[in-house]
C-alpha cells in the first residue's frame, strides 16, 4: 500500500514512520508531512526516500529525489490515485478542508487527529463515522480500542454503556495547589510520550473530554452513553458494558506503536507481528491495576469539555479553540494551570451559534480561541 503521513515530524507521526519501516513488503512510504519542523522531515527524508514531502514554508523544490510540494499539489497527490492510504497526525486546523476532502474518497485514513475531527465533527458527522465510513480507522489508543470491540459485534444494540479510562496525568493525586504547577512537570507525563498540547490536555484531563467528543463523532453516540473512569497504569484503554451484564475491556501496555501495529495487521502481506507474552514480558513491574470513578471534581476541564458536548453545535469546535490558547498561554508562563479551568469556564458562557458548513465551525474554533486569549489577558497574566 502506498501511504502518506501529515503530521509526520510530530511525536506520533514519528512513530508511525517506525512502525511502517517494520513493513517494507507491505507499505510504500510515498509522502511525508510536517508543519515548520525543516530538520526532522530532512532526517526522515534522508532515511525513507519518499516521493515526496511538504512542509508549510518551504519552497525548495527537490531533495535527493524527493519533490517538495506546493499547498495545491499536496491536495492533489494527497487525492489522486497515487496515495492509497493517509495516516493524519497533525495537529492544528491547516489540514481541515483537505481533511474534509479525504472523508469521501476510496482510500484508507487512520485518523488521530482530535483538532480535525472536533472542528469538522458537527458538518461532517456522517463521513466520520466509522460505521457510514469503513475506510476510517481511529488512532487514539482509546479509541482504536473501542473500534475494535464495537466493529466485531453482531448486534451493537448490545451495548448498554461505553467506557474510555484516563491515566489520571501527573497530578491526579497531587495534594498541593495547582498554581504551583509548572509547564516543566506538566511535560514529564508518567506513561505516554506525546506532543506538548496534548500532553498538558492530559494533565487537566481536558484531553479525556475531548476524546469523549471524538467518541461521539466517531461511534455516533450521544455523550450520556459514554463513561470515563482512571486507570492509572494506563493498561486498560476502553471498554463496553453490554445488556446482559458482561464487560468487554481492551487492554494493552501504554505505549502507541501496539495501536499502529495492530491497525496494520489487516494490510500486511505476511501476517506476522511480535506478540510478546503479556504477563511473562510487558507487565513488567506492573502487578496490580487501579482504579477511580468517578473522575475527580478537581479536574474540572474534564467535566466542562462534558459541558461542551453536552451542549453540542458549535460548542466543541468552540471549545477546542479555548483551549488551545489556554495551552499556550499556560506554556508560556502567561496561564496558571489551575486558570486553564477557570477561563475555560467563563469562555463556555459565550453563546456560540450552530455552525452550517466547514467554514463556520473554523470560525468558531478561532472565536474560542480569540475569546480565550482575551480573558487569558484580563486575567492581568499576559506579557504581550
Ligand atoms: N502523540 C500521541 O500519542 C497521540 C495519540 C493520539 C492522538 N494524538 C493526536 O495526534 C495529533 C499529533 O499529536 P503529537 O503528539 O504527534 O503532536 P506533536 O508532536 O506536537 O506533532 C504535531 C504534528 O503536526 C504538525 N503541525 C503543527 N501545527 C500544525 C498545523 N497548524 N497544521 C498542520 N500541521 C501542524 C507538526 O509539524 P512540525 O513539527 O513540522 O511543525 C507535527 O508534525 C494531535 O491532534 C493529537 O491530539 C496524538
Amino acid at each position: 500500500m502506498k501511504v502518506a503521513i501529515l503530521g509526520s515530524t510530530g511525536f506520533l507521526g514519528t512513530q508511525i514512520l517506525e512502525v511502517l519501516s517494520e513493513y517494507p513488503d507491505s507499505f510504500e512510504i510515498c509522502l511525508l508531512s510536517g508543519f515548520k519542523n525543516y530538520r526532522k522531515l530532512r532526517e526522515q527524508i534522508d532515511a525513507y526516500h519518499p516521493d515526496y514531502a511538504f512542509l508549510k514554508e518551504v519552497k525548495e523544490e527537490k531533495i535527493n529525489n524527493t519533490v517538495f510540494l506546493s499547498e495545491e499539489k499536496l491536495r492533489e497527490v494527497l487525492f489522486s490515485s497515487k496515495i492509497e492510504g493517509i495516516f493524519i497526525a497533525s495537529a492544528g486546523l491547516d489540514f481541515l478542508d483537505i481533511f474534509a476532502g479525504l472523508l469521501g474518497l476510496p482510500k484508507t485514513l487512520w485518523i488521530a487527529s482530535k483538532e480535525l475531527m472536533i472542528v469538522a465533527g458537527e458538518i461532517l458527522k456522517n463521513k466520520i463515522s466509522v460505521f457510514a465510513n469503513q475506510n476510517l480507522i481511529p488512532l487514539d489508543s482509546e479509541h482504536y480500542a473501542l473500534w475494535s470491540i464495537l466493529k466485531g459485534m453482531q448486534d451493537p444494540g448490545r451495548v448498554e454503556k461505553v467506557y474510555l479510562t484516563a491515566s489520571g496525568g501527573p497530578f491526579y493525586e497531587w495534594r498541593g495547589s495547582f498554581e504551583d504547577i509548572t509547564p516543566e512537570m506538566t511535560l514529564a507525563h508518567p506513561n505516554w510520550k506525546m506532543g506538548d498540547k496534548i500532553t498538558v490536555d492530559s494533565a487537566t484531563l481536558v484531553n479525556k473530554g475531548l476524546e469523549v467528543i471524538e467518541a461521539c463523532y466517531l461511534f455516533e453516540l450521544s455523550y450520556h452513553q459514554i463513561d470515563v473512569f482512571v486507570q492509572r497504569e494506563s493498561y486498560l484503554h476502553a471498554g463496553v458494558r453490554l445488556k446482559d451484564g458482561m464487560y468487554h475491556m481492551v487492554m494493552f501496555p501504554p505505549d502507541m506503536r501496539k495501536v499502529i501495529r495492530a491497525s496494520l495487521y489487516p494490510f500486511l502481506k505476511k501476517k506476522t507481528m511480535p506478540s510478546p507474552d503479556l504477563f511473562a514480558q510487558e507487565l513488567g513491574g506492573v502487578r496490580t491495576l487501579s482504579f477511580d470513578y468517578p473522575v475527580s471534581e478537581r479536574f474540572q476541564g474534564f467535566y466542562l469539555a462534558l459541558e461542551a458536548a453536552r451542549k453540542g453545535g458549535g460548542y466543541p469546535a468552540f471549545f477546542c479553540g479555548a483551549d488551545q490558547a489556554c495551552v499556550e498561554a499556560f506554556l508560556t508562563r502567561r496561564l496558571s494551570f489551575g486558570e486553564i479551568a477557570v477561563v475555560l469556564e467563563e469562555c463556555l458562557q459565550a453563546r456560540v451559534p450552530n455552525p452550517s458548513n466547514l467554514q463556520e465551525a473554523f470560525e468558531i474554533y478561532q472565536r474560542g480561541y480569540h475569546l480565550a486569549k482575551e480573558r487569558i489577558v484580563v486575567r492581568g497574566r499576559s506579557q504581550c
